[in-house]
């Protein structure tokens, strides 16, 4: 997968996966990244999915309906793909932290959905609930820290609260955080995602 990869300063720290939202690029989170914790690596990766010419993660069928047969594809093939860069660029691969925002988020929730150990943890700015329907892998060990708008028009509040309950009561650990600013990634929220982060990971 197109990604790019930044050698952090202390090696000790979980890598950050930056997922990008709909026509994004890896380019866009990484002032994130740096507010989350500028001593850890950064692994940024581009959507394989083009939806006229913009890069997403997975396809979808309309606006909020994802094509559930392409999703689980693409969530393998990001999983393989942090297999390859844990080895590529020799980091713990048990030690990944994802922050997505909306389509980034729900593949990162898509992982979490599909696969134990995927990620340590997970920051989802605005994000769905990927599948309906499914069991959940055993996520003890794995924090979440859920951002969302109760007035998103693009992923309703009803989506981020059910989120919240599948993964707790599959073992995660969950934070929610609410905001008032529809689909907006805001600065607010971000600060809130860096102080959970600071708290979990941050030692
Ligand atoms: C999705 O398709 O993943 C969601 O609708 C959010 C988005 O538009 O990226």
């Amino acid at each position: 997968m197109k990604h790019l990869f930044k050698q952090g300063t202390n090696a000790a720290k979980p890598v950050l996966l930056l997922l990008h939202g709909t026509g994004g690029t890896e380019n866009d989170l990484l002032p994130l990244a740096d507010l989350v914790d500028p001593e850890a690596s950064v692994l940024s990766v581009r959507g394989n999915v083009l939806e006229n010419g913009m890069p997403r993660f997975f396809r979808r069928l309309a606006e909020g309906v994802f094509d559930e047969e392409d999703l689980i594809f693409r969530t393998q093939e990001l999983n393989d793909f942090l297999d390859e860069a844990a080895q590529k660029y020799d980091f713990d691969r048990r030690n990944i932290v994802a922050i997505g925002y909306s389509n980034g988020a729900n593949i990162a929730a898509s992982l979490l959905f599909h696969h134990a150990r995927a990620l340590k943890g997970a920051i989802l700015h605005h994000p769905m609930v990927p599948r309906r329907g499914i069991a959940l892998p055993d996520l003890t060990d794995t924090s979440v820290f859920i951002a969302a708008g109760k007035n998103d028009p693009m992923c309703p509040a009803k989506e981020a609260e059910d989120l919240d309950e599948l993964l707790t009561d599959a073992g995660a650990q969950v934070k929610v955080h609410w905001e008032m600013n529809g689909h907006s990634l805001t600065r607010t929220e971000v600060d809130a995602a860096a102080e959970w982060f600071e708290i979990g990971f941050g030692k």
